[in-house]
């Protein structure tokens, strides 16, 4: 992704610039001195970055500088955790309630015997002691590579940090033997306690901070390199200790100014997360008394309070969900129809209703699409959901639209779905009791087309119309027309069948014949663009007529008719109706004033959908 164009002009980065030069003076704090190598920092670096969730970075001040990343790393491990061992069998090790004590504080659950969370020491060695694979090497080289999916990067561990960290930390030693001694952890301990200080000694930028909060922020997959780094349902799980536990004996207050899923480490790391939009990573090694950076809960904090990011506040409503509704009276498929089929249609297709839904489908929404469906559904047998101008799909919607199908199925009515969402496929997967193919149409035509075809099937059988082949008397366009004539018309037609994909009418041919459906269906298309694509203008069936407009002003065709399945068509040459007719000229009169009728009906019709639109 360019972030040139975003750099250049950005109220964001203006903003992290404006954040960078008021902290920037502010030496609040201390370094964190307890690990010997951290004491040596330099107090005045201080970078911010924020990466949104679709991976655009913005980066101020000392974002690039390398530090290790200390408790940052805990959840992140903890995901790995998750993803190894599954929820049930980490919970019956570490705990995710809040400890209220201090990062390094020698507490336990005593009563289900295990830490309280993976975010305090205790909870993160007994987390890196369930982490998997063969020998000490393994386990950290799985650990790595965990890392580098969440940064986009082949990360490093600092081992000045690592030995310093090693050889003074008597405090996580105790932890671990005490954790040990418990039955809460198994007899490796130094193992463990390595692979621990190993983790907290990875060294990261504030920009790898931020993409790692950006990967979480959407849904584990790293939005620079496209690689998942963490199973999607383990997302929310590392979210919510991060929320709960994170900055530990602060997170209350945290959570409630700043609303933020979030985690610090005492190199001077802040990471935090706003799930679906973006990930911050703040670096500024001066610490407060609870081992959080002082600069970094500034900016955090000046952050949420402009862009109003907490979480907990109401982002989006429902809003005007259903765009509008038409009946299938109203509204018909591009498939003209037989007058005996317009019949049909004319008095059932009230019972189709086109639900032109908009914005984006979660739970609130469609619930508004449940209130008005179920005011009139008594008179429907077939709802269609038109989600051409739906944005997102969530997997509560999906959920409830397999309700909404079971529910509406059990009444036998059907559901359709018109222009479902590629991308929202994935999700249906979850709801297997539902065969969702049979619900969706390319489009809200081709699902009209179905429901008409199903009421018109209804009546006449299976499809009677598409098998039979009509007599010429049969023929719409030949309304009124006595035996004689008949007789004369069959003197000058010419019975022709085609092939599925024939094409029967060209565009820019001239128009020269008069076309009467026999049997088969034929697609009255557009060709568009190279030519190569086409457009389906209409759909005819038997007893309807096409190239009619050729009586009129003999030009060339406007559009190519191919043929859907086979067909076969009477073929009425111009030339021969013309002399026909200089002798006949009650059959011109007739068949000028069926053609005007036909066409009347269509526009009739036409006016009506507009008028449906524009309501
Ligand atoms: O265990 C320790 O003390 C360090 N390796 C990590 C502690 C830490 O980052 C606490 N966070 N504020």
């Amino acid at each position: 992704m360019s972030d040139i164009a975003a750099q250049d002009f950005s109220p964001i980065l203006s903003c992290l610039r404006q954040l960078h030069e008021k902290y920037r003076t502010n030496f609040d704090g201390q370094v964190a001195t307890y690990i010997p190598e951290l004491a040596k920092v330099n107090p005045q670096l201080f970078g911010i970055a924020l990466v949104t969730a679709d991976g655009q970075a913005y980066e101020v001040g000392d974002a690039r500088q390398l530090f290790s990343i200390q408790s940052i790393s805990k959840p992140f491990v903890y995901g790995l955790a998750l993803q190894q061992l599954g929820i049930d069998y980490v919970l019956t090790k570490v705990g995710v309630e809040p400890s209220g004590e201090a990062f390094n504080s020698i507490v336990f659950d005593e009563r289900r015997n295990r830490p309280f969370n993976p975010m305090v020491n205790a909870g993160a060695i007994a987390t890196a002691a369930l982490i998997h694979g063969e020998g000490h090497d393994r386990r950290l080289a799985c650990v790595l590579k965990m890392f580098g999916r969440f940064t986009g990067r082949p990360v490093e561990i600092d081992r000045a940090i690592f030995s310093s960290e090693k050889a003074t930390g008597h405090r996580n030693r105790a932890i671990a033997h005490l954790e040990r001694n418990a039955g809460m952890i198994d007899e490796r301990i130094d193992e463990h306690l390595d692979l621990y200080f190993e983790q907290c000694s990875i060294l990261v930028s504030a920009k790898d901070l931020a993409v790692m909060a950006a990967t979480l922020a959407n849904n584990g997959v790293n939005p620079l390199t496209g690689e998942r780094a963490i199973d999607e349902p383990y997302v929310k799980n590392v979210l919510s200790v991060m929320h709960s536990c994170g900055m530990y004996d602060y997170a209350g207050e945290w959570g409630y100014r700043i609303g933020l899923a979030a985690k610090s480490g005492v190199s001077g790391g802040i990471i935090a997360v706003l799930p679906g939009q973006f990930g911050i990573g703040v670096f500024s090694p001066l610490l407060d008394p609870q081992g959080n950076s002082c600069r970094g809960i500034k900016v955090c904090e000046d952050l949420s309070q402009r862009f109003k990011l907490h979480m907990f506040r109401a982002r989006f409503s429902a809003g005007v969900v259903v765009r509008r509704r038409s009946r299938g009276t109203t509204v018909r498929s591009k498939r003209i129809r037989s007058s005996q089929e317009q019949a049909i249609l004319d008095r059932k297709a009230a019972s189709i209703c086109i639900y032109e839904l908009q914005g984006n489908l979660f739970f609130a929404s469609l619930e508004q699409v449940f209130r008005k469906l179920a005011a009139e559904l008594d008179s429907l047998s077939y709802i269609i959901l038109d989600l051409k101008r739906v944005l997102e799909i969530d997997d509560c919607a999906v959920t409830l639209l397999a309700e909404m199908e079971t529910m509406l199925a059990e009444r036998g009515k059907q559901l359709i779905l018109a222009h479902f969402p590629i991308a929202a496929d994935h999700s249906l997967g979850e709801t297997p009791e539902v065969q969702w193919s049979k619900f969706f149409f390319p489009d809200t035509d081709a699902a009209l087309e179905s429901c008409e075809n199903q009421l018109i099937a209804e009546e006449n059988g299976d499809n009677r119309c598409e098998k039979a082949l009509l007599e010429l008397q049969a023929m719409d366009i030949l309304k009124g027309f006595d035996g004689d004539e008949i007789a004369l018309l069959h003197s000058i037609v010419n019975l022709v069948h085609y092939a599925a994909g024939e094409i029967i009418v060209r565009e820019g041919d001239p128009a020269d014949a008069l076309f009467l459906l026999a049997g088969g269906l034929v697609n009255v298309c557009l060709r568009l663009g190279d030519g190569m694509r086409r457009k389906r203008l209409a759909t005819i069936a038997p007893g309807v007529a096409f190239g009619e407009l050729a009586i009129f002003d003999g030009g060339t065709r406007s559009a190519d008719v191919i043929a859907d399945q086979p067909a076969v068509c009477y073929v009425l040459p111009l030339p021969k109706l013309d002399e026909l007719a200089a002798l006949h000229p009650g059959i011109r009169t007739k068949l000028l004033s069926n053609i005007g009728r036909e066409l009347s009906a269509r526009l009739r019709r036409a006016d009506a959908e507009i008028r449906s639109l524009e309501e």
